[in-house]
């Protein structure tokens, strides 16, 4: 069958340890289903600063130019995070998501029924909690200018948050393209009560929608949100909304899954290209530890089948051998209530592919 190219970027932390976990899936599902996946690895992040002078070297991004898809681990940590602007992993990040035109973020949180008890919220609120966080990845207040200055008062630091109406556009139709394939059912998360972006977003939103006229919408103000996700978890489907919001609500969802451990994404552009990275970072409290959770990453190589690919078997396939690990009762020590008991990276690792079946 056709090659896959896969950019595969480790970065900082535990971002090798999570990412040679998802290489392992990825040799399984070739001798399991007969694909062939052409791996090339490229310096990004933290790791690029240091050898490299620069976080996003120009042949990393070619790379993942040149790739059909990206499979990365994570960056950043404390040997960096007093860098300038320019020397810092996290700009080499969001370079990598503009420079790729990956605007639309895929962040799903499924409460898997046997981690009910690892999540610090009681069972009964989680039961049948399976929503999306459609964050948008590329505007916002992460993207507008920022400086400083002196004012009267001393220093003073500016960020300022822009959205036009095309990039409000772009992703609200794909969020609406995901509620269609699910429930159906579109809750779209803005501070429309403060802001003039969520007031545009807010008229966006309500424009399109008769063109979705299947699809049922909620408007949520964003702190309400942020305590609705706790209150109702499971009444929420899909979730779309602006790149900050999205990323914070996105840890918070964590947290109904267990541990941040568990949430894949997709970064998503107009093609089928996509990069794929789990939601939580380098984790430098637990890096070298071999303690940290694999799963996230590994849930994101299905995603990666599924929505760049259309290796749905596979993807599926993937998402069942973690189902069954983790109901046999294995746990690393995030998502273990038991601490005593609980496995580290390379054994979740192993478990999993040795799970995957066809
Ligand atoms: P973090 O997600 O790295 O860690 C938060 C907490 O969750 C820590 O206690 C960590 O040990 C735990 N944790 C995270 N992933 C885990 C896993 N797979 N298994 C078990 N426990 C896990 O967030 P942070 O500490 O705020 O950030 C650390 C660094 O990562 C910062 O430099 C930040 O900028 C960067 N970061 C990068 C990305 C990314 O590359 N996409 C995402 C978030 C944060
Ligand atoms: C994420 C991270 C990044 C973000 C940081 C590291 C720039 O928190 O991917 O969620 O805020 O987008
Ligand atoms: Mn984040």
């Amino acid at each position: 069958s056709e090659v896959k190219k896969i950019a595969v970027i480790a970065g900082d932390g535990i971002g090798p340890e999570v990412v040679a976990e998802a290489e392992k899936v990825l040799k399984r599902t070739e001798e399991l289903f007969g694909y062939k996946f052409e791996l090339e690895r490229g310096l990004f992040g933290g790791i690029a600063i240091d050898e490299r002078g620069t976080p996003l070297p120009q042949d990393t991004l070619e790379m993942c130019r040149n790739a059909d898809a990206v499979l990365l681990g994570a960056v950043g940590g404390p040997k960096w995070d007093n860098n300038p602007k320019e020397l810092r992993p996290e700009t080499g990040l969001l370079g990598i998501r503009k420079a790729l035109g990956l605007f639309s973020n895929i962040r799903p949180a499924v409460v898997f029924d046997c981690l009910k008890d690892a999540s610090t919220l009681k069972p009964e609120v989680l039961e049948g909690t399976d929503l999306i966080v459609v964050r948008e990845l590329t505007g916002g207040i992460y993207f507008g200018e920022k400086f400083r200055r002196e004012g009267p008062q001393g220093e003073e630091a500016v960020d300022t948050c822009v959205y036009n109406v095309t990039e409000i556009e772009r992703i609200v139709r794909q969020a609406f393209e995901v509620a269609q394939k699910r429930s159906k059912r579109l809750a779209s998360v803005d501070k429309a009560n403060v802001l003039e972006t969520s007031r545009l977003w807010r008229e966006t939103v309500n424009r399109i929608a008769p063109e979705y006229a299947d699809v049922e919408v909620e408007h949520v103000l964003v702190d309400n949100c942020a305590m609705q996700l706790l209150r109702r978890p499971s009444s929420f489907d899909v979730i779309v909304t602006e790149n900050m919001f999205g990323d914070i609500l996105s840890d918070e969802a964590a947290m109904l899954t267990g541990s941040i451990g568990m949430l894949s994404s997709a970064s998503l552009g107009e093609g089928s290209f996509g990069l794929y990275e789990p939601v939580h970072g380098s984790a430098p409290d637990i890096a070298g530890q071999g303690i940290s959770n694999p799963i996230a990453t590994i849930l994101s190589v299905a995603l990666m089948f599924r929505l760049t690919f259309g290796y749905e078997e596979a993807a599926a396939a993937i998402e069942t051998a973690v189902k069954n690990v983790l109901d046999a009762g294995h746990r690393t020590g995030d998502i273990a209530v038991d601490k005593s008991k609980a496995i580290g990276t390379t054994a979740m690792g192993d478990l999993i592919v040795a799970a995957i079946v066809r």
